[in-house]
């Protein structure tokens, strides 16, 4: 047989390798050896590491292992350049914005083949979904640039952001970082990750080429230790990253207390809901794409299979057939679906991960077909006879690796998909819309594809819940993130809170007071598990009443209670905006009562602040229907709704000062929204707060929906900011212990919002709306595809 007929006959795929002459001779054209970027300059190469094609352990080029100097010099260029960045027109960044993405979309061929020598991943994805994804984010923010000043008025840029990116995404995670940061007005210091830097140093040439204006974008180079030096710098503004969780938990301790803008986009194990009424073959198909897409290196992986019993074994069946013809080989072929593996660590903590799962009873099934002989390949394997607590399920693998398992009704999935510290994504197969647009809502993550998977685009946020981090990539969220209100930068030091004394000192036998106010925990009063109580004091140092003195285990009795609360997030927003009327109303008949005791704690008329705190709950009750989301409209036959979903549990920790609207403050906005609230009133004045149940007894508010316990402020905070049960932390009080909230945060990776230290004006309208919604709130992305 000639060789014609021998193909039609095995129907095999021939060669079909993609050119790496122009990557090579860009690579030859730079020597082969790089410094960093600096101030629009090439420094001279020093401590040199490999950059090596995993697909076949060749070097590829020297990089340089930044030092602290290195990345002290790119800071220094990076500021120098903000004042004139900053100040340009928003058009005229655009512009550049635009320069770029024209650049890219020239050279597209050469940033793909280079990332994909460099990373491993098949040139198809790296040809048809990084590259055009990377110029879609410079276009997208060009457009934002030139609209800011209409769309976010009176906000600055933060300054110098230090941005550090993971190594599956080289390219695109640095446009998802640079572009919005650049159309703001912030100038970058980007370190890439030490496996892939070699598209990142592309980019600095073609920023280079588009005359950028030195120092906007400086790209330092180097491993974990140069990371951390930026994150430490103290002249960096902000730190955005992505990249593993415990690394993003460090950086979050590191940061602590600093004032540096924040967001972390960390790992996943993203399910991947299949109902029996699914379309099955597209759902296989779609299962290739979240799991086997980029060898499994993918935050947002779906790599937790999550199928309907009664179809479990035919869908398993069908999977295998596909797997069975999935080619895993050369990256740069065009014709492979599997590529390679980052690096040999790679490789080898994931077969760890495998023989630590077998260990625990898991089943693993890899398809037949052989593997390159060297470079970082594995199978794609299917893993089951898994119980939840196997390691892998629990753990990101991030590799070619799905773990499945079984449920039986759509509680049971929802269950099961949230059974996990993480929420970055997930992915439900059903034909049924209302069955999806039901379970859509109930997965804590922050995206959620209908019938689809792994679908991304400039306009749309992508960023997790629970321990996947905070902050959003992409969409308005993604531009606001690089943003901040004119105002922050005015706010003056608060004067710390002189001391009184009591005036008489205090036995503990005489019981000056024949009342003591009481905790309120899950609808009822609660006396204090210390059984001590706290006295209050006026400001001549009388005594004016007691509280108890809660503890630790009066929060948890409270989490436990808020957490049982939740359904307040899924109840209609009229509904909370009628009970947060009814709450006002109600205040306001106690208005004079009200006034009296903040006037015996303050010694100030309490009868303005009544009235502001009544305002400020009217503000929010208002605002409960109308802070909602959007439909995007990405350049795919789908729309993504944006939904504003609460935070869940929130710690909020009042202020010393105002008594009754410091606390109104914050809780009005946590409440509107949506979240049950575990409220640590005002240290020094609790009792208005205190005084406060008996409003909300009479005002429809369920119980657990708000929670108080009064005590030390501080103390209480710490134990708030570690518990597993809450998901954001609000604290009002001094730098320290904004600082350890800040830190002790890092467990759960909660949202924390903290005045550190800074005199706050309660009163001010610019707390009735907005800035206060924002931070009650996180978005989540649900795509929906259309199309007959
Ligand atoms: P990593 O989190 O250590 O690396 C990400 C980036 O952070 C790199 O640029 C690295 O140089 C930098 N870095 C490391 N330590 C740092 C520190 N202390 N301060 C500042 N920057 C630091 O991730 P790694 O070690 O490359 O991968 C290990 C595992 O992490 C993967 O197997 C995967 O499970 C997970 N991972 C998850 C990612 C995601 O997007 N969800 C991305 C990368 C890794
Ligand atoms: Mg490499």
């Amino acid at each position: 047989m000639n060789k014609i007929a021998q193909i039609f006959e095995s129907l095999e795929y021939g060669p079909a390798p993609e050119g790496a002459d122009q990557a090579n001779a860009w690579l030859d054209a730079k020597g082969r050896k790089f410094g960093h970027f600096i101030n629009g300059e090439w420094t001279a190469p020093g401590k040199v590491f490999a950059s090596t094609n995993p697909a076949n352990g060749q070097k590829l080029a020297d990089i340089t292992d930044g030092t602290a100097d290195d990345v002290d010099a790119a800071v220094k260029a990076a500021r120098k350049a903000f004042g004139g960045w900053s100040k340009l027109s928003g058009y005229k960044r655009g512009k550049y914005l635009y320069a770029i993405a024209r650049m890219i979309q020239k050279h597209s061929r050469l940033f793909a083949v280079l990332e994909t020598m460099d990373n491993g991943k098949p040139i198809r994805e790296s040809r048809d979904a990084d590259i055009p994804l990377v110029a879609r984010h410079f276009y997208h923010h060009a457009g934002w640039a030139t609209h800011l000043d209409r769309e976010f008025p009176d906000h600055a840029p933060y300054g110098v952001c230090g941005q550090i990116i993971p190594w599956n995404f080289p390219l695109l995670m640095l446009a998802w970082k640079v572009a919005p940061a650049l159309a703001a007005g912030n100038t970058v210091v980007l370190k890439p990750a030490e496996f892939t830097s070699l598209t990142a140093l592309l980019l600095a040439d073609i920023c280079d080429r588009v005359g950028l204006p030195k120092g906007v974008v400086n790209i330092v180079t180097g491993e974990g230790d140069t990371g951390a030096a930026i994150v430490n710098h103290p002249d960096v503004d902000k730190i955005a990253f992505t990249g593993s969780t415990e690394v993003g938990k460090i950086i979050r301790e590191a940061t602590a207390g600093s004032g540096k803008g924040l967001s972390l986009e960390l790992g996943g194990k993203s399910p991947y809901i299949v109902f029996e009424d699914a379309d099955l073959d597209s759902a296989v198909e779609g299962l290739v794409e979240a799991i086997w897409f980029n060898q499994g290196q993918v935050c947002c992986a779906g790599s937790r299979l999550l199928v309907q019993e009664s179809i479990e074994e035919r869908f398993i069946a069908k999977l295998k057939a596909r797997m069975a013809k999935l080619r895993v080989g050369d990256p740069l072929d065009k014709s492979i679906d599997i590529g390679a593996l980052v690096a040999p660590v790679q490789v080898e903590r994931i077969r760890d991960l495998m023989k630590r799962g077998v260990a625990e009873g898991a089943v693993v099934y890899e398809a037949d077909g052989a593997l390159p002989e060297k470079g970082c390949f594995l199978k794609p394997a299917l893993v089951t006879n898994v119980s939840p607590a196997n390691t892998l399920v629990a753990e990101e693998i991030f590799g070619p690796v799905l773990v499945a398992m079984s449920f039986r009704t759509p509680d049971e999935a929802i269950a099961l998909a949230n059974n996990t510290r993480y929420g970055l994504a997930a992915t439900v197969w059903t034909e049924n819309v209302n069955l999806a647009l039901d379970i859509a809502p109930k997965i804590r993550a922050g995206v959620v594809w209908i019938n689809g998977t792994n679908q991304f685009d400039a306009a749309v946020g992508f960023g997790g819940y629970k321990e996947s981090g905070f902050g959003r990539e992409g969409g308005r969220e993604g531009m606001g993130a690089y943003l901040k209100p004119n105002w922050e930068k005015d706010l003056k030091k608060a004067q710390a809170v002189p001391a009184i004394a009591a005036t008489a000192a205090k036995n503990p036998l005489d019981g000056g007071i024949d009342q003591t106010a009481k905790m309120y925990i899950g609808g009822k009063q609660a006396r204090p598990d210390s059984a001590y109580n706290r006295p209050v004091l006026g400001p001549k140092g009388e005594l004016v009443g007691e509280v108890g003195d809660g503890n630790r285990k009066d929060i948890r009795n409270a989490v436990e209670k808020a957490r049982g609360a939740l359904s307040w997030g899924t109840t209609a927003a009229h509904t909370r905006a009628q009970i947060l009327y009814f709450l006002a109303e109600n205040l306001e008949y106690r208005r004079d009562e009200f006034a009296a005791r903040i006037k015996a704690q303050t010694g100030v008329d309490g009868g303005e602040e009544v009235d502001l705190s009544i305002e400020r709950i009217f503000a929010f009750a208002g605002w409960a229907d109308k802070y909602d989301g959007a439909v995007h409209n990405p350049p795919m036959r789908a729309v993504a709704a944006a939904m504003v979903e609460p935070l869940g549990v929130m710690g909020i920790i009042a202020p010393p000062s105002r008594p009754l609207l410091g606390s109104i403050a914050l809780i009005a906005p946590a409440l509107a929204m949506g979240n049950s609230v575990v409220l640590v009133p005002s240290e020094r004045s609790p009792l208005s707060m205190t005084d406060f149940y008996q409003v909300l007894e009479t005002s429809d508010v369920p119980a657990g929906v708000i929670n108080i316990v009064t005590g030390d402020s501080v103390a209480l905070a710490k134990t708030l900011a570690e518990h597993d049960g809450v998901d954001g932390v609000w604290f009002a009080g001094p730098a320290e212990g904004s600082a350890m909230v800040e830190k002790a945060s890092a467990g759960n990776v909660k949202q924390t919002w903290t005045t550190r230290g800074f005199d706050f004006d309660w009163a001010h309208p610019r707390f009735a709306g907005e800035y206060f919604l924002g931070k009650a709130t996180q978005i989540k992305n649900v795509w929906i595809p259309y199309g007959a």
